[in-house]
C-alpha cells in the first residue's frame, strides 16, 4: 500500500505553499504559475561494489530551473544524476550515501519508497527506448499503470503537445512508437515521462545521438517544460548548456583514479563567462575534454 503522497498531490499542496511565500514577499505568483519543488542535495557519494565513482557532492537544484551538469568522460555525470531518482542502486553492487532531499523528504529515508520517488522524479535517457507499442500506449500506458483516473484523451494530448511531438503524430497515434524517427522518438520519451506528472525530469544527454534538427526540437521544449518542471540535463555539448540552462555543474577528476567530484556550480553565464576554477576555464573554452 502507498503511504506516500502521490507525486500531483505533494505538487498541489508545495505550489499553494510556494505561492502563499511568493505572496507574502509581494511578487505577486498567481495560481497555475506552475512552481513546483527544487531538490537540495547533500553530501552524496556513489559507488560500484567498492569503487567510489563519485564523492560527495552538494548542490542545490532550484526549482523550475535547467540545471546543466557538465563535464569530461568518466567523471561521474551519469552516475550522479541516477542517484537523484534512486536508480543507481538498480545496478548490482551499486549503492549510494548521503541526502537528497525533494522538497521535504530525504529520497534515500527509509520511508522512501523508489518506486514512488522514480515516479516523481522522471528520466529520460541518451538512447531512445519507446516501448513496443502504439504511440498512444506508450505516452499513456505509465499513467494507467498509476491509476490516472483523469481523461486519458487530454492527458496523451497535452503530454505530446508539452514534448513538441503532437503536431507529427495527431493523426498516427495508433501506429507503432518504433516507427517514428530517432528524434521523434526521443520527444515520444518526453512525453512518456510528462504523462505521470513528475516534479522534476533528469535528462541524460538526451539529444547526443540526434542530428541537428531533432536537437533544436528537444531544445525549444526546454524553456517550456520548465515552466512547469524542474530540469536536469547531463550534455557534452557546451553550446547546448550554455544555451538551454540557468545554473551549470562541472564535474571533474583531480588525479587519475580519484572519484568525480563537482568541482564548480553557478549561474550558467557565469560559469560560461567568468569560472572561479582554472579547470572549468579549460574545459568550457574545449581545451579538454
Ligand atoms: N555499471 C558500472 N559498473 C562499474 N563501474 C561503472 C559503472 N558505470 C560507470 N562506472 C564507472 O563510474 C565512473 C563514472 O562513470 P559515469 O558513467 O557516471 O561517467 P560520465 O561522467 O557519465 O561519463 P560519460 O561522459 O562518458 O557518459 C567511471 O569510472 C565508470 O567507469
Ligand atoms: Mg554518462
Amino acid at each position: 500500500m502507498e503511504t506516500e503522497k502521490t507525486g500531483r498531490e505533494r505538487k498541489v499542496s508545495e505550489v499553494s505553499r510556494d505561492q502563499r511565500d511568493a505572496r507574502k514577499k509581494g511578487d505577486g505568483a498567481a495560481p497555475g504559475d506552475g512552481l513546483t519543488l527544487g531538490m537540495k542535495i547533500q553530501d552524496l557519494s556513489a559507488f560500484y561494489g567498492s569503487f567510489k565513482a563519485v564523492t560527495d557532492v552538494s548542490i542545490d537544484i532550484q526549482a523550475n530551473k535547467v540545471t546543466a551538469l557538465i563535464g569530461p568522460s568518466g567523471c561521474g555525470k551519469s552516475t550522479f544524476i541516477r542517484c537523484l531518482n534512486r536508480m543507481h542502486e538498480v545496478i548490482p553492487g551499486a549503492r549510494a550515501e548521503g541526502h537528497v532531499m525533494l522538497g521535504e523528504q530525504d529520497i534515500y529515508a527509509k520511508t522512501s519508497d523508489p518506486v514512488v520517488i522514480r515516479r516523481r522524479v522522471g528520466m529520460v535517457f541518451q538512447k531512445p527506448n519507446p516501448f513496443s507499442k502504439s504511440i498512444y500506449e506508450n505516452v499513456a500506458w505509465g499513467a494507467r499503470i498509476n491509476g490516472y483516473r483523469g481523461d486519458m484523451d487530454e492527458l496523451v494530448e497535452r503530454s505530446l503537445k508539452h514534448a513538441a511531438l503532437w503536431e507529427e503524430v495527431k493523426d498516427r497515434l495508433k501506429e507503432s512508437g518504433h516507427g517514428l524517427s530517432g528524434g521523434q522518438q526521443q520527444r515520444l520519451c518526453i512525453a512518456r515521462t510528462l504523462a505521470v506528472e513528475p516534479e522534476v525530469i533528469l535528462m541524460d544527454e538526451p539529444a547526443s545521438a540526434l542530428d541537428p534538427v531533432s536537437t533544436q526540437k528537444i531544445e525549444d521544449t526546454m524553456d517550456q517544460l520548465k515552466q512547469d518542471y524542474t530540469v536536469v540535463i547531463v550534455t557534452h555539448n557546451m553550446q547546448q548548456a550554455a544555451r538551454i540552462s540557468d545554473y551549470t555543474g562541472f564535474f571533474y577528476i583531480e588525479n587519475m583514479g580519484d572519484p568525480g567530484q563537482l568541482w564548480e556550480f553557478d549561474e550558467t553565464e557565469k560559469m560560461f563567462s567568468n569560472p572561479e576554477r582554472k579547470e572549468t576555464e579549460d574545459y568550457v573554452t574545449g581545451r579538454f575534454g
